[in-house]
């Protein structure tokens, strides 16, 4: 099976009606194929109605883990789908390390969004401390297998993104990338796509994604920057 190609633009906490609708005006001009946005909760419904009848994607950057009750300001995996998403981002390091997301917690939301109907994007990811101590492939194996324990990885999407290089400007290079993408595919069905996340940029996109095993990206600061962003989508696609 052909691995899909993804360029998944993640807006983390930014944004206002305002400058969301400026963003998806400009990507609905271009409406380039292979791409989804990532919006905080409160915009979801502008960013669905908006989309609508165009070929961009959008998803979810967090979701519960529980199906619903007494979880105040929690957000459903069903009250997503219901909204029309796609995509939900599962285990982030920004929720790990910031919210005390655990290996099991993601594994939890992961199957959550799985019995939705949508797709995961898992993250995994190492610390420099954990690079520098050789231990990349334990890191992210630990992390993946948590959610391979107790799931399906059909129909997923994962994430390699090496916390060193999430917003420092400092991405790895397309030989590191394509390291423990090949170490990670092995553990995957086949037709999984794996992205590559962390400071990818029009000036760096091309030549990560050109990397056998890498197949498209997640995005942060530069999504939000709507030329930016097409320029990504479009290196993804050659
Ligand atoms: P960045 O973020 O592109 O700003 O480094 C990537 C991410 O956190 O998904």
């Amino acid at each position: 099976m052909k691995r899909s190609r993804l360029v998944a633009g993640n807006w983390k906490m930014h944004g206002s009606r305002a400058s969301i609708a400026a963003l998806l005006d400009e990507l609905v001009k271009a409406n380039p194929s292979g791409c989804a946005v990532c919006a905080p909760f409160p915009y979801l419904a502008q960013v669905a109605e908006r989309l609508r009848g165009t070929r961009i994607a959008w998803g979810a950057q967090n979701v519960s883990e529980h199906a619903q009750g007494a979880y105040t300001g929690e957000v459903s995996a069903a009250m997503l789908a219901d909204l029309g998403c796609r995509y939900v981002i599962v285990g982030h390091s920004e929720r790990r390390q910031l919210y005390g997301e655990t290996d099991a917690l993601a594994a939890a939301k992961f199957a959550a969004v799985k019995a939705a109907g949508m797709t995961p994007i898992l993250c995994v990811g190492e610390t420099l401390k954990e690079r520098d101590a050789g231990r990349t492939e334990a890191v992210v194996a630990q992390q993946l297998d948590a959610v391979l324990e107790k799931n399906s990885f059909e129909n997923s999407v994962l994430a390699y993104e090496p916390v060193w290089a999430i917003g420092t400007g400092r991405n790895a290079t397309p030989e590191q990338a394509q390291a423990v993408h090949a170490f990670l595919r092995k553990k995957l069905p086949q037709g999984t796509s794996i992205l590559y996340g962390g400071s990818v940029k029009p000036q760096n996109a091309a030549a990560i994604f050109a990397m056998p095993d890498v197949d498209g990206g997640l995005i942060g600061g530069a999504s939000l920057v709507a030329g930016d962003f097409l320029n990504i989508v479009k290196a993804a696609s050659i």
